[in-house]
């Protein structure tokens, strides 16, 4: 929900988590390899810098901004490769041949699409048989943070999920895919764990985020906000700062 605005800040959270996506969906030499809403291209980025001997890494988004950006990041880091290719347009109707792909990626996507189902056909379509389809989605309800009045900040927390498209769709992953044509799927839950409110954690950013965002449209959030977050800044400095929020893995093998 969101999270786009603040991904490009390079994090360590953001990139650990992909890491372990990149392991769960068994990335190896030779493959090519799509990301359906691809955005800045990050995670065509990360790929590229952590496994060399690609055949080739493409990413596709609706948003032109962002893939002029992509183009732009990937070409400083990596020259005029032909390893990588990003482009404009619909993960619901993919501009790819059947069975081309090794690899498809789709992380927190879904939420933003009229018809999920039809960008996960269209991901099987274009994935090899064998091949595997990460599909991933945050459960933004499932946020924890604590320090602070417990019952305010579930009332945030719901408050932002409710507003967004559909801050539950972690949980409704497993019966979107397994409603797809994939010969299985299994799930997995990825835990991101913060131990401290700093500017450069995902907790931090996604306080900020949203704050501005409930602010923006109900502004007696204002000041009770502030308040929590000057209590998340000095438990952290304590180190009795905990946050943690699930994101919903689905491992699709057509
Ligand atoms: C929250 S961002 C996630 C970006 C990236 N996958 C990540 O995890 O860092 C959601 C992205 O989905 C893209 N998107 C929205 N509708 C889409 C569609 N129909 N097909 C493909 N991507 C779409 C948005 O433009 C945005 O870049």
């Amino acid at each position: 929900m969101a999270q786009e605005c603040f991904l490009a800040l390079d994090m360590k959270d953001i990139k650990d988590q992909w890491a372990y996506y990149f392991l769960k969906a068994a990335i190896g030499p030779n493959q090519r390899i799509l990301d359906i809403g691809c955005n800045r291209g990050d995670a065509i980025r990360y790929l590229l810098r952590l496994y060399p001997d690609l055949k080739a890494v493409e990413g596709i988004d609706p948003d032109e901004v962002a893939i002029l950006e992509a183009r732009q990041a990937l070409e400083q880091e990596f020259g005029n490769s032909a390893r990588f290719s990003v482009q404009t347009g619909d993960g619901t109707k993919l501009p790819y041949a059947d069975n081309s792909f090794d690899r498809v990626f789709c992380v927190d996507v879904l939420e933003w699409v009229a018809k999920p189902q039809c960008l996960l056909a269209e991901a099987h379509r274009v994935l090899k048989p064998g091949g595997h389809a990460l599909v991933i989605h945050s459960d933004f309800d499932t946020q924890v943070y604590w320090p602070g009045d417990i019952n305010a900040v579930r009332a945030w927390v719901h408050r932002f999920t409710d507003i967004g498209p559909d801050g539950c769709l972690g949980r409704r992953l497993l019966g979107l895919c397994r409603s797809a044509s994939f010969s299985s799927v299994e799930p997995f839950v990825y835990c991101l764990v913060n131990d401290a409110f700093t500017e450069n954690s995902y907790s931090y950013q996604m306080a900020m985020m949203m704050k501005d965002w409930l602010i923006r449209r109900e502004s007696t959030w204002k000041e009770p906000i502030e308040r929590w977050h000057q209590e998340l800044t000095e438990a952290s400095a304590v180190g009795s700062f905990f946050y943690s929020i699930n994101r919903n893995l689905c491992l699709c093998t057509k």
